[in-house]
């Protein structure tokens, strides 16, 4: 089928889908979902998350089993939208961006790059390519994590949202060309981070139905979750209490996503009789939203708060820094015809010691056009940059700057990813699939430093700002502040895997445990009569 009937049909899944209001999703049942503000106002809750992206709903779901949980999102549910959920239409919500409320919000970073962040329910794996792939066994090592608990946190995943793919022709190409250009061994359909070329998962299923991490909500105790939608959080409320040194989250507060950003309501964490809060606030909100939130609560570098007129609360230098966006070139190829349908990635070649991550998909640049580019990430760039507010409007993207290949190692590398990208490229299996081959002049080495610099763009991993050890602790806890953590990807360190969703996922089910067994452990007497699902 052409892009342009598959639009046609588009609008029909809409008019179908609008006049069905159920909140049920494949027979089982999702929490309650609001986007109205004053339902929420005033209410108190053993838990807040803010942002109900990758992370922060399976984080909702596994602590809605013993205890109240507010879930807040910005943006709209994924649940009427073929954009986000009909394979056809892969990448249609990346190029139909508006300022306040597309599902992609669009930002540039001060580097030049133009970049993607999720704002739905279900976040970024909402608008993502699907591709589904565990972390290396060194990661969770290095993450000091459980790793029992980890794969059961991935298989738990798994068992609800994602599927085996059958290989497109694309991909098939892209499989032989992988291999032709000598990224061996082939590890057929693998979920572990094995050098090679290998077939992953996805999200998408057999039907062509994306799953996003709002599914997972499903998973949850549905009389103990709210989802608030369409609300914006603007900073973290704290108490104020002469007394105490630490500082103590009260609550949040919001304002309606569309509406006035001084009309704010509040929600506030539940009070223990004997001594404070229970619950926390945990932030969910990604890469930018977190860093942003914690400056905009009055957490962070003291100068910078004072150019915005932010009340400071802690002076904490180091939010906002390691911010790092994996530097990647893309080689885009022509084929003939030029319309093709959407191909999100389902393989992935992993080579020179996992420095090198490729991969090639289908991507619609518009309603009538495609692109077909063949891509390669560096897994570990050591350049680094730092995010700060541009605005004290909590829906305006902050300013952040990644300093690509600023570091002269990463420049060395991009170098060899480059020649290995052309080399995927020009493989023999490619050139059949487009129907002619890829051509590229050959570059000297002044040439290919040229290239990179003007080419590099974003494989859409960037994380850092909250990062662990510098601002959040082992168990995620932000440094000096009681009842607050941030569980998202801004507290990487480096992208795990080849591609960051699964252990996103997996990390929010993970914590979610980790804050259950803590719970248990501190007050048995609360334990007795609730039973666990761990
Ligand atoms: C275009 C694209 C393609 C990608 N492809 C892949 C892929 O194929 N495979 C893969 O593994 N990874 C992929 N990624 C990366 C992956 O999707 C992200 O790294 C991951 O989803 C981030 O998860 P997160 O939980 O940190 O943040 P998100 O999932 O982005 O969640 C953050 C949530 O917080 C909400 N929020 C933010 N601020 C506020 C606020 N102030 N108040 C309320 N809510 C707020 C947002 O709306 C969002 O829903 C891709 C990313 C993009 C953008
Ligand atoms: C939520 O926001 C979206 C995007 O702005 C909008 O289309 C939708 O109508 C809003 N929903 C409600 C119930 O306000
Ligand atoms: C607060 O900090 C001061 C100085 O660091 C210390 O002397 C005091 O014991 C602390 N109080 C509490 C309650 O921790
Ligand atoms: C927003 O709300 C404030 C305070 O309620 C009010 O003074 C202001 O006029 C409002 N702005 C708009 C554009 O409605
Ligand atoms: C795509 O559509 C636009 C406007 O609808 C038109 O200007 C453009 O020429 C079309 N491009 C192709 C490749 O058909
Ligand atoms: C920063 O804010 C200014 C003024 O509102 C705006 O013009 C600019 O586009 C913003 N920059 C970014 C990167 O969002
Ligand atoms: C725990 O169990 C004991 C005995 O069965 C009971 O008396 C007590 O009320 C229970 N505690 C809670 C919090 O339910």
């Amino acid at each position: 089928m052409e892009l342009l009937h598959v639009l046609l049909a588009a609008s029909y899944i809409l008019l179908v889908s609008f006049s069905q209001s159920s909140s049920k999703c494949q027979g089982k049942t999702l929490p309650y979902m609001t986007p109205d503000v004053t339902q929420i106002s005033g209410r108190s809750f053993d838990y807040i998350i803010v942002g109900g992206g990758t992370a922060g709903c399976p984080l909702a779901a596994t602590l809605s089993e013993r205890y109240s949980v507010l879930l807040v999102e910005r943006g709209s549910s994924p649940y009427k939208n073929p954009f986000v959920l009909d394979k056809r239409f892969y990448g249609f919500a990346l190029f139909q961006t508006n300022e306040f409320s597309s599902v992609s919000q669009s930002f540039i970073s001060k580097d030049g790059v133009s970049n993607l962040r999720g704002r739905v329910l279900g976040g970024s794996s909402a608008i993502n390519g699907g591709f589904y792939s565990r972390a290396s066994d060194a990661f969770v090592r290095r993450a000091g994590w459980d790793e029992e608990l980890v794969k059961e946190s991935y298989k738990w995943v798994e068992s609800k949202m994602v599927f085996k793919p059958e290989l497109t022709k694309w991909q098939s190409a892209v499989k032989f060309g992988l291999l032709e250009a000598g990224i061996l061994p082939y590890n057929g359909f693998s979920l572990e981070h094995v050098e090679g070329t290998k077939m992953g998962r996805t999200v998408f299923d057999h039907d062509g139905r994306r799953h996003t991490s709002a599914d997972l909500l499903e998973t949850g105790n549905p009389d103990n979750i709210v989802v608030l939608l369409n609300a914006t959080v603007k900073n973290i409320i704290f108490h104020k209490k002469g007394t105490e040194n630490e500082t103590t989250v009260h609550g949040i507060r919001f304002i309606k996503s569309d509406g006035n950003v001084s009309q704010t309501y509040e929600a506030y964490l539940k009070q223990l009789e004997n001594s404070g809060s229970w619950g926390d606030v945990i932030l969910s909100a990604g890469t930018l939203g977190s860093p942003q939130i914690l400056l905009l609560s009055g957490i962070g570098p003291k100068r910078h708060l004072k150019n915005f007129g932010i009340p400071l609360v802690l002076d904490f230098p180091e939010i906002g820094q390691e911010m790092v966006d994996n530097p990647s070139i893309s080689v885009l190829l022509e084929s003939d015809p030029q319309v093709q349908l959407p191909d999100p990635p389902q393989i992935v070649g992993i080579a020179d010691d996992f420095k090198f991550i490729v991969q090639g998909l289908i991507l619609p640049i518009s309603i009538n056009a495609t692109r077909i580019p063949i891509s390669i990430k560096l897994a570990f760039p050591a350049s680094k940059g730092k995010l700060e507010l541009n605005s004290t409007d909590p829906r305006q993207n902050p300013l952040v700057e990644f300093n690509y290949l600023a570091k002269e190692k990463d420049m060395k590398e991009c170098i060899k990813m480059v020649q290995l990208v052309e080399r995927v490229a020009r493989s023999k299996s490619i050139a059949g699939f487009l129907g002619k081959e890829h051509y590229s002049n050959s570059k000297s080495p002044r040439e290919q430093r040229e290239f990179c610099k003007k080419n590099v763009r974003t494989f859409y991993h960037y994380h850092g700002g909250c990062a662990v050890g510098s601002v959040v602790d082992n168990d995620y806890r932000v440094h000096g502040v009681k009842g607050l953590r941030v569980v998202d990807g801004s507290t990487f360190l480096e992208s795990p895997g080849t591609n960051p969703m699964a252990t996103l996922l997996m990390l929010g089910r993970y914590q979610g445990i980790k804050i259950l067994a803590e719970n248990n452990q501190h007050e048995p007497s609360k334990s007795n009569h609730t039973h666990t699902h761990i």
